[in-house]
């Protein structure tokens, strides 16, 4: 018997769902052993798509090539590439808000009275 693994694209470890950390790998999985009516099913697998919204049509995409009967629904797109265009679509979509946890949220706001470390005139040399 031969190892379904050996099948998987070569991308399908990488991050689809950046917000949530899911792989497209997982994505794929969740497509062939749910078979879901609708693409926004995809969100019961592990919350892919609910965070930004960058994802969402890279997971429709996935979603109509297992409609189409495609075996191991990918999608084209060098994950460097994938995650730099994420981040200009974060930069440029005012409500597209990443989950705290997910690694690129914007930093808390400083908390008045506690210790926001040296300024930065206490840090150059003279
Ligand atoms: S990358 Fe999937 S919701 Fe943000």
């Amino acid at each position: 018997m031969s190892d379904p693994n050996q099948l998987l694209h070569v991308h399908d470890e990488e991050e689809l769902c950046v917000c949530f950390h899911v792989k497209r790998r997982q994505i794929a999985k969740f497509l062939r052993l749910e078979n879901p009516r609708h693409a926004s099913q995809c969100s019961e697998c592990y919350g892919a798509g609910t965070g930004c919204g960058w994802c969402i049509p890279f997971i429709e995409k996935m979603f109509e090539q297992h409609q189409a009967g495609v075996e191991h629904p990918d999608i084209e797109l060098d994950p460097q590439e994938y995650r730099a265009r994420r981040k200009d679509y974060l930069r440029r979509t005012p409500g597209a808000k990443p989950p705290p946890g997910s690694g690129d949220a914007d930093p808390p706001p400083p908390v008045p009275g506690e210790d926001d470390g040296p300024l930065i005139d206490e840090i150059l040399p003279e």
